[in-house]
């Protein structure tokens, strides 16, 4: 079935972001791989390929309507934080802002009446609320460890949590 341009042109958008989103996440491994944290970079590693995930289902979806994507260049990600704070306070933000993408895509599905992309923006709309819910639990983690010794019991954890591959979403 075909779809509207706006739409099309929203979706193909969005796999920018998330594209955006797995580099950005790929940046903050590569911090904590520096840092000696190999649990934390693993936990972030491994939510990077899931935005990937996200990216090619959005593909996915626009191959199937024989739409013909374009693409972007993508923004060098960030290597260099003050502290693991700073980087699980940075995804999170990061998390909000494309809840708020995913939202504006929304907006443009609905003028234009295009129904049978909802149930796909539904999925990713639910994915964020885990995702908003996750980062800021491990937040809420990272500001309580208030010294390397906790820091390191923290990222051992993470290393055991973080799931095996980017097909975890399904
Ligand atoms: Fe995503």
């Amino acid at each position: 079935m075909r779809i509207s341009e706006k739409v099309a042109e929203v979706i193909n958008q969005q796999i920018h972001h998330e594209l955006t989103a797995s580099y950005t996440y790929l940046g903050m491994a590569a911090y904590f791989d520096a840092e000696g944290l190999g649990g934390f970079a693993n936990w972030f590693r491994s939510h990077s390929e899931e935005e990937n995930a996200h990216a090619m289902r959005l593909y996915e979806y626009l191959a199937a309507r024989g739409v013909k994507m374009g693409f972007q260049a993508l923004e060098a990600p960030k290597t260099d934080y003050e502290s693991a704070v700073d980087v699980v306070k940075a995804a999170l933000a990061h998390e909000q802002k494309v809840t708020d993408q995913i939202k504006a895509m929304f907006d443009v599905v609905m003028d234009a009446r295009e129904y049978t992309a909802q149930p796909m923006l539904h999925w990713f709309l639910n994915e964020q609320i885990e995702e908003e819910e996750l980062f800021s639990s491990v937040l809420d983690q990272v500001e309580a460890a208030t010294s390397r010794f906790d820091l390191l019991q923290l990222d051992k954890e993470l290393g055991q949590r973080a799931p095996s591959s980017g097909a975890s979403e399904e």
